[in-house]
């Protein structure tokens, strides 16, 4: 039997998803969403795609719950654009139901299944869909890091006209404006950054990954970034149906590491084939311990929010 894949929601980073596990032909996709008809629409151009790609796995389109079952890995990527008139905290409110629709409808059916949270803010997201599933921690993950310092590792390869590929960076804290990319684990093929880019570089340059997400939203007009973070989440999706044993800046359950306790935040962890099999402690400054604790606190306070009954 082919390993599984459900992507629930069909918009733009649950097709593109749904497009980059499809044609590498590693896993059965579903896509589900509830719009009718978009899914299926989606699913059928991909399917229609397949005798080009030479892909002898199947997309399926579906807004039936029930199409999801015995998956591998569930991609959530459904929610709520935020709409004129709607607050932080509406939104905050209708993607933390949102999330409790597909978790509530989606783990009974998958009870081996592993979690990957995309949806914003993705780090409370991740936390309600863990509550909700009443799985394990180390089966619920949320995509941020990865994206993160993708983008990190993309400027500074525009910085220093070098391929990106051979740049390594880590990124701790939450997938927000507090997040904590670490110059200090940032090499270019081994050579620590510090030795190619000034300071006042290297941080324009981490300012610019700070912001990243809201500045492909103001070229783009309308929605969000979509090609970079489902790429993410493919790297995520791979490594845990491979159990590559990548080591992966996503939001994970803490309890205790790096001082955080009871809260899905952004650190680097080993994903494989049981979902998150390690959460890696770094040493870190005392400067840096400031900020990945500013940056919990961020996400603790959101997820106060979300939990709180709504006003
Ligand atoms: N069940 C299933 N699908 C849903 C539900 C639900 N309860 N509610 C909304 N959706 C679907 C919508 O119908 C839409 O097709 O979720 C999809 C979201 O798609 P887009 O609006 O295109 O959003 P996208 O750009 O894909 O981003 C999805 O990822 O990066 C984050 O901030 C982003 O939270 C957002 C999420």
């Amino acid at each position: 039997m082919n390993l599984k894949v459900s992507v629930i929601g069909a918009g733009n980073v649950g097709a593109t998803t749904a497009h980059l596990i499809y044609q590498s032909g590693i896993a059965d996709v579903v896509l589900f969403d509830i719009a009718e008809g978009v899914p299926q629409g989606k699913a059928l151009d991909l399917a229609e795609a397949g005798p080009l790609w030479k892909v002898a796995a199947s997309i399926k389109g579906s807004n039936n719950f029930a199409d999801t079952s015995t998956s591998d890995i569930i991609v959530v990527t459904a929610g709520l654009p935020r709409k004129p008139g709607m607050s932080r905290d509406d939104l905050l409110h209708a993607n933390a139901d949102v999330i409790q629709n597909v978790v509530s409808n989606t783990a009974p059916l998958s009870p081996h299944g592993i979690y990957i949270v995309v949806t914003n803010p993705m780090d409370v997201m991740t936390h309600v869909a863990w509550k909700v599933s009443g799985f394990d921690a180390r089966r619920i993950v949320g995509m941020g890091g990865v994206l993160d310092a993708s983008r990190f590792r993309t400027f500074l390869g525009f910085e220093l006209g070098v391929s990106p590929e051979d740049i390594e960076t880590l990124v701790l804290g939450g997938h927000g404006d507090l997040m904590v990319p670490l110059p200090r684990h940032t090499t270019v093929k081994g050579i620590p950054v510090q030795d190619l880019l000034d300071q006042r570089r290297i941080e324009a340059l981490i300012d610019r990954t700070r912001t990243g997400g809201a500045e492909i939203v103001s070229l783009l007009k309308t929605g969000s970034a979509y090609y970079a973070p489902a790429a993410s989440v493919f790297q995520m999706v791979k490594s845990i149906l491979f159990d590559e044993h990548r080591v992966l800046p996503c939001a994970v359950y803490l309890s205790g590491e790096y001082g955080v306790h009871d809260l899905f935040v952004g650190v680097p962890a080993i994903l494989g084939k049981s979902g998150v099999e390690k959460i890696i402690e770094l040493k870190l400054t005392d400067m840096e311990k400031a900020q990945v604790s500013a940056s919990a606190d961020a996400v603790r306070e959101l997820l106060s929010m979300a939990l709180a009954p709504k006003k």
